[in-house]
C-alpha cells in the first residue's frame, strides 16, 4: 500500500536503501508516468515517487503558477505502482536560510546550451540543482527518468558522472498516447482541435527519421499546420522537436538510427 511522506524524518526512516528505486516526477501523473513506475519496480523491491513542482526550472512568463498540481489524484492513480509517495514543499527543498545562499548546480553546456536550453535559460540547472537534492535526501541507488526529456536525461546522466554521484540511472521509453502525441502532464492544456494538430508532430518525425521527409519539408509543414515551431533539429542519434500548439509548449523526439 502506498505510504505517503511528508517530512524529512519520514524519509528518514525509509530502510534498506539499496533497493530503492526513486522516479522523480512533478504530478500530475500519467500513464507515462506509471511506466517509468513499472520499470522502477524490474530495478529494485521498493519504490519511491517524488512530486515536487521546481520553480527553479521555470523561467519568467512559463507556466509555474499554471502548472497542474493534483495530489489526490496522483495519490489514487499512483496505486499499487509505488510503495512511497514523497511530495516535499519548496522550503523542505529549499530551506530559506540555505536559499540565501542557493549554491546551483550547473548543467554541462555542451548538452545544455542547445535545443530547449536556448529558449529555456537556466532550465537545466535548475534541474540539476533540485535533482541533487532529491538523490541527496532520498538517497536511492537507482533513480528513473523517461527518454520524452531527452535532452534532459543526457543532463543528468551528465551531472551524475561528473560529480560522481553514487545513483545508477535508469532510462525510461517514451509512452504516446494512442494518436501518436507524447504523454506529457502539458497535453492537459490542449483543446480537442489543438490535440489533432500536436498529433501531426509524431507522424512527421517519424517520416523524417525514416528518410522519407527532409528536416527542411517537415519544418514548412508543421509551420504550415499551425505548429509554432522552436526547433525541429538532429543532435546525437536523435531527431528533436519543441514547438507550440496553441499556448501549449510540447517536445518530443525520435531515434534516427544513426
Ligand atoms: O522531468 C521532470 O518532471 C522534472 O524535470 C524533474 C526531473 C522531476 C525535476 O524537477
Amino acid at each position: 500500500m502506498l505510504r505517503l511522506l511528508t517530512t524529512r524524518e519520514d524519509l528518514d526512516t525509509l530502510l534498506d536503501r539499496e533497493d530503492l528505486v526513486l522516479v522523480p516526477t512533478m504530478g500530475a501523473l500519467h500513464e507515462g508516468h506509471l511506466s517509468l513506475m513499472r520499470l522502477a519496480r524490474e530495478h529494485g523491491r521498493k519504490v519511491i515517487v517524488s512530486i515536487f513542482v521546481n520553480p527553479l526550472q521555470f523561467g519568467e512568463g512559463e507556466d509555474f503558477d499554471q502548472y497542474p498540481r493534483k495530489l489526490v489524484e496522483d495519490m489514487d492513480l499512483i496505486g499499487d505502482f509505488a510503495d512511497y509517495l514523497w511530495a516535499p514543499t519548496c522550503q523542505d527543498i529549499y530551506p530559506l536560510e540555505v536559499e540565501s545562499k542557493l549554491e546551483m548546480i550547473h548543467a554541462n553546456s555542451e548538452i545544455a546550451d542547445k535545443l530547449c536550453g536556448l529558449s529555456r535559460k537556466g532550465h537545466f540547472d535548475g534541474v540539476c540543482t533540485v535533482v541533487t537534492r532529491l538523490f541527496d535526501f532520498v538517497k536511492s541507488s537507482k533513480a528513473v527518468f523517461g527518454e520524452k526529456d531527452f535532452q534532459q536525461l543526457m543532463v543528468i546522466e551528465d551531472m551524475v558522472k561528473r560529480y560522481k554521484l553514487p545513483v545508477e540511472i535508469i532510462r525510461g521509453p517514451m509512452i504516446r498516447e494512442g494518436c501518436g502525441l507524447a504523454m506529457s502532464s502539458r497535453n492537459q492544456y490542449l483543446s480537442d482541435k489543438e490535440r489533432k494538430t500536436a498529433a501531426n508532430i509524431y507522424k512527421y518525425l517519424k517520416e523524417v527519421a525514416s528518410g522519407a521527409l527532409t528536416i527542411d519539408h517537415a519544418r514548412e509543414i508543421m509551420i504550415s499546420l499551425g505548429i509554432e515551431l522552436e526547433y525541429l533539429e538532429k543532435h546525437w542519434d536523435r531527431l528533436f522537436f519543441a514547438g507550440k500548439v496553441g499556448q501549449t509548449r510540447l517536445i518530443d523526439n525520435i531515434n534516427t538510427g544513426s
